[in-house]
């Protein structure tokens, strides 16, 4: 279809020149307790804010006339080919920026040849989402106090076909979250009357929800529909501290590496004393992320610890970051202090408010362009050439 024959919406999305500009009409969509659930961070947001001013205060180093007539933008990641070096980050309850949530923005990373990670969190069970995206899926898990539970999930992710398992270990309990406190944030949302001119301003998500909650899966665990004891009405504080062990340590990784016998991947690492642990009990490859600022906050930006972790881990296992990535500028900066991806997370929820899957894809398009524009300006051909050497 030509871009003038778009529907508006359609329309609207394609002529998005970057992240912010998805961000805005994601923003436009959202009821603003959604949209805070979403954007919001712990306590002061400090390190979400720190995400973002590490990368900015990044500059690159130039190497003029170099041959860039060809970019190659393409990776593996733990063996598995990928397109560019960004994948989509565990999200979970996608489906509050879009019924079709996590299942679209699987679909989406298929289609532009790219890694999903799936949240146990979801919406969609990972069922789902794996009988709808044949591309690289990995799934994310936290460790329950029930281990069959975990034994089981992990059971299901292996025959559905996931590759390897993201284990996060920045949530031994839930942070607060002071904006989802504020608003009295509950999933699905209620409209209230004190809310009323919010509602009436987004009375077409409200409506979708409340379509999807008749005839669709409604706002809830996908992963755990029956028998699990997840209400249907969730506070997510009230989740976490439910079912999430806080007395796991570096021991339990053994237990887990012996009923999960494919890569692992530890998630949630913003020191090298913890990035060798992770390597020690046997992970494949160290996620360098503080959560995108929503546990623990003061934590460093990742962009700051990343290097030094690189250098201690990266010949042992593949180094990955995300946190306030939000440009193609800002995966060449990571990729020059050591990561071998980035990953993302608001930033497809953002294209999903925005337009479903088709918002995560052109979200995806503007991580692309700019990464190959990048590359082209810099003076670097390949990602795989990337280092400090392009950096001040
Ligand atoms: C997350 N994140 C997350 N991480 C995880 O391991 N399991 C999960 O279920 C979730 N859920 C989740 C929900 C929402 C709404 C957000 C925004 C984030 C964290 C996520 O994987 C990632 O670490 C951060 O989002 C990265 O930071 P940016 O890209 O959002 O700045």
């Amino acid at each position: 279809m030509r871009s003038g024959r778009l529907p508006p919406r359609r329309l609207r999305l394609a002529k998005t020149q970057n992240l912010e500009d998805v961000r805005s009409i994601a923003t436009r969509r959202l009821p603003v307790a959604v949209n805070d659930f979403i954007e919001g961070g712990a306590e002061d947001e400090i390190t979400i804010a720190r995400n973002r001013t590490a990368f900015q205060s990044l500059t690159f180093e130039r190497c003029a006339l170099t041959d860039v007539s060809r970019r190659d933008l393409a990776t593996t990641l733990l063996g598995i080919p990928v397109t560019m070096p960004v994948g989509l980050a565990p999200v979970g309850l996608a489906a509050l920026a879009h019924p079709t949530g996590e299942r679209a923005a699987s679909v989406a990373a298929a289609s532009k040849g790219i890694l999903s990670t799936l949240s146990a969190s979801s919406c969609w069970s990972l069922e789902e989402v794996a009988a709808a995206a044949d591309g690289p899926r990995w799934f994310q898990l936290y460790i329950w106090r029930e281990r069959s539970v975990t034994e089981e999930i992990l059971e299901r992710a292996r025959a559905a076909g996931y590759t390897a398992l993201v284990l996060t270990v920045d949530v031994p309990v839930a942070a607060r979250r002071e904006r989802d406190l504020r608003n009295g944030f509950e999933i699905p949302p209620k409209p209230s009357f004190r809310h009323a001119g919010d509602v009436l301003r987004h009375i077409g998500w409200f409506g979708r929800l409340a379509i999807d909650e008749a005839f669709g899966h409604g706002l809830t665990m996908g992963n755990f529909r029956s028998g699990s004891g997840v209400r249907k009405r969730l506070v997510m504080m009230d989740v976490v501290n439910g079912l999430f062990d806080a007395s796991v340590t570096w021991q339990d990784i053994e237990w887990l590496r012996s009923v999960w016998n494919g890569p692992l991947v530890v998630k949630g690492i913003t020191t090298v004393r913890d990035a060798r642990h992770a390597v020690a009990h046997g992970a494949d490859a160290v996620w360098v992320s503080n959560h995108g600022g929503r546990q623990l906050d003061g934590l460093p930006a990742t962009a700051e610890v990343l290097p030094e972790i690189a250098a201690v881990v990266g010949d042992s296992a593949e180094v990955y970051l995300d946190g306030g990535v939000r440009r193609g500028s800002d995966v060449v900066k990571a990729l020059a202090l050591g990561a071998r991806a980035c990953m993302i997370g608001r930033p497809y929820v953002y294209g999903l408010a925005a337009g479903g899957q088709a918002g995560v894809e052109r979200v995806l398009d503007h991580f692309r362009t700019e990464i190959d524009a990048t590359l082209a300006l810099l003076g670097c051909p390949s990602v795989h050439a990337l280092d400090a050497t392009y950096l001040r």
